[in-house]
């Protein structure tokens, strides 16, 4: 899977009435009488998100020709996750962010829903993990908890983050909290992400155990004074000053807040099984 230009692609249409056949498979789809301004994108299933009446659902479509149950016209489906109703005569705003995979033809019906199962595991991780990072681009301080002998303690500071979603920043290690890290290493952090607008909020939670880093994490670095917008370092640089160590925190569990989708119902981000091909 690669990253394809033709995506972000937004479509709106009417729910028309379909086969009927994706509630047999378990996954029941709209199927979209598309508008004339339908953007010209390339067959195959696809993952975005749908809006309708305010909401927004994770949701995973199919365009082309469904050959697996004889289809002999286009048509473009849409399968909104975690909505169940009816949704025959609504108006739909579907954007599509992910190119999945090729439209197959499968020799049974069962193996058609064994892959739309997969499509669905897929569809859910990639959304919600791009969620996370476009969050995660925008937020500037991350509020760190850590715990000693002395109680709870709750630090702010300049975080960078990576693929994994582990969350990185540098401290001196006489700090309160680069000490309590090495006394126990359960932590957690907030980012918020605050706006003017009003309902925009967004925020990332994440709880897991913290470590102090040997060396310069060279990378790190390089991202982490981008971020401060500062001059990144080059090879070779001293990065690191006097009594200063880089730390991590590596997720075992992460939450997504974000207003204008979910309202504050948090949305949790599973950890990332090897097997799924990452994108952005
Ligand atoms: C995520 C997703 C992937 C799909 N992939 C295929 C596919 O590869 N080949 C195919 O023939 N149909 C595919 N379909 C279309 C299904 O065959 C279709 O949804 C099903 O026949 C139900 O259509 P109906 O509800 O309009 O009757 C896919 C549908 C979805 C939601």
């Amino acid at each position: 899977m690669q990253k394809k230009d033709f995506l972000p692609a937004v479509f709106s249409g009417r729910v028309v009435q379909g086969r009927k056949i994706g509630r047999k498979l378990g996954y029941p789809t709209a199927n979209l009488a598309p508008t004339k301004d339908m953007p010209d994108i390339p067959y195959g299933v696809y993952a975005g998100w749908t809006s309708f009446e305010e909401k927004h659902y994770p949701s995973m479509m199919s365009f082309g020709l469904a050959e697996t149950v004889g289809a002999k016209d286009v048509s473009f489906e849409v399968c909104l996750l975690g909505y169940e109703g009816d949704l025959y005569g609504k108006d739909l705003v579907v954007e599509i962010t992910v190119f999945l995979r090729e439209m197959k033809k499968f020799n049974s019906l069962e193996e058609l829903a064994l892959a739309i199962k997969e499509d669905e595991n897929q569809a859910r991780q990639l959304l919600f993990s791009n969620l996370a990072k476009k969050i995660l681009d925008q937020g500037y301080l991350m509020s760190l908890a850590t715990q000693d002998d002395g109680g709870l303690w709750v630090s702010d500071l300049v975080y960078v983050y990576d693929d994994d979603f582990t969350v990185y920043w540098l401290s001196r290690q006489d700090a309160r909290h680069s000490q309590a890290i090495l006394q126990n290493p359960q932590a957690a952090a907030a980012i918020t992400v605050e706006s003017t607008i009003r309902g925009n909020d967004a925020g990332f939670q994440i709880a897991g155990k913290a470590e102090k880093l040997e060396g310069d994490m060279f990378e790190i670095a390089v991202k982490q004074r981008i971020k401060r917008g500062k001059e990144p370092p080059v090879k070779g640089e001293k990065i690191l000053g006097k009594g200063e160590s880089w730390y991590c925190l590596k997720p075992e569990k992460m939450e997504i807040i974000y207003k204008p989708y979910f309202g504050f119902e948090k949305q949790e981000l599973k950890l990332q099984s090897p097997s799924i091909d990452k994108q952005s």
